[in-house]
């Protein structure tokens, strides 16, 4: 594996058929999922590794945002890893950047009501990696799945010719959706409320209930009673991440809320038909040390 801090250094280790993970390291296994996802069908998998001071709207949780590259080394090419690009700020921008990207319509709710301009910092660093590496696939997951229709938009409006590759989203095997935060939780009953939530909703969609009311009422009224303090609980357009009324298309029902000092996002992709993809579940305790 092969360790570069510049985008000419990255080219120049690049070869044949490419595959870009975008990370900000603190490696997990929905991480690795995401190089699994593209490892069979690339000569060449590239993993970026970057704190993306952009998107994080709360200086606060940028200070604090976990870092650990030796172990996110270890774990990458333990995972297949070619090529980990991990440049210091300055060589990411050597300026402060005067471009944004802004997807706009998908950017603008739930996350974008409740971290304005995080997804302009999202976009603008994935255009970044997009045009300075050029990969022909990249993989994201589920778990973000408004970003995750952010960075399809992006890649289509701006014809990166990249193709976006959907990870399922990788959860512990008590539910809990796994996150480099998780580090953080304190109150894990309390966490574990999101993910029960989205199940006790999707289950209801499979029993046949598709008003979003209902739904997004049986996630959020699920998480607060276990004591978090939900922000939202939504059920948005895969595509478009506008909220529907019904589920009478291919849906998530997206969900977030603070548990103690940390705040935490989950969602559930919802088909009309009322079947559910709910991720995959660990057997054991994750590589982050969690339960
Ligand atoms: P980060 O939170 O490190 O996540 C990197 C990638 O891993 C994203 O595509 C994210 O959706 C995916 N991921 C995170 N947790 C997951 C889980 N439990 N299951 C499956 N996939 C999971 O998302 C970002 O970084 C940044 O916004 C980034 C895209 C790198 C831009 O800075």
């Amino acid at each position: 594996m092969i360790v570069v801090d510049s985008f000419t250094g990255a080219r120049q280790a690049m070869v044949g058929r490419s595959g870009l993970v975008p990370t900000m390291g603190s490696l997990h296994e929905g991480h690795l999922a995401c190089v699994a996802a593209l490892r069979s069908d690339s000569d060449c998998v590239v993993m970026s590794i970057f704190v993306n001071p952009l998107q994080f709207d709360d200086p606060g949780d940028l200070a604090r945002y976990p870092r650990s590259m030796e172990r996110d080394l270890e774990l990458a090419g333990a995972a297949g890893v070619d090529v980990v690009f991990a440049p210091p700020v300055e060589a990411m921008y050597p300026e402060p950047p005067l471009t944004r990207v802004v997807v706009s319509a998908v950017s603008a709710e739930m996350e974008g009501v409740h971290r304005p301009g995080h997804f302009d910092g999202v976009a603008t660093v994935v255009a970044k990696l997009f045009a300075g590496l050029r990969p022909d696939r990249a993989a994201f997951g589920r778990k973000d799945a408004q970003q995750l229709a952010v960075v399809k938009r992006l890649a289509a409006d701006l014809s990166f010719g990249v193709q976006i590759v959907e990870v399922p989203t990788v959860r512990e095997h008590d539910g809990l959706a796994l996150s480099s935060r998780n580090v953080f939780i304190e109150d894990r009953k309390a966490a574990l409320g999101l993910s029960r939530g989205l199940f006790l909703a999707a289950d209801s969609a499979r029993a046949g209930e598709r008003s979003a009311i209902t739904l997004e009422e049986i996630a959020g009224r699920t998480a607060s009673k276990a004591g978090a303090m939900v922000e939202y609980a939504t059920l948005a357009d895969v595509r478009t991440a506008r909220r529907i009324p019904a589920l009478d298309r291919t849906a998530f029902l997206a969900i977030a809320a603070r548990v103690g000092s940390i705040r935490l996002i989950d969602n559930v992709v919802l088909e009309p038909d009322g079947t559910a993809d709910r991720g995959t579940r660990l057997d054991g305790p994750s590589i982050l040390g969690g339960s």
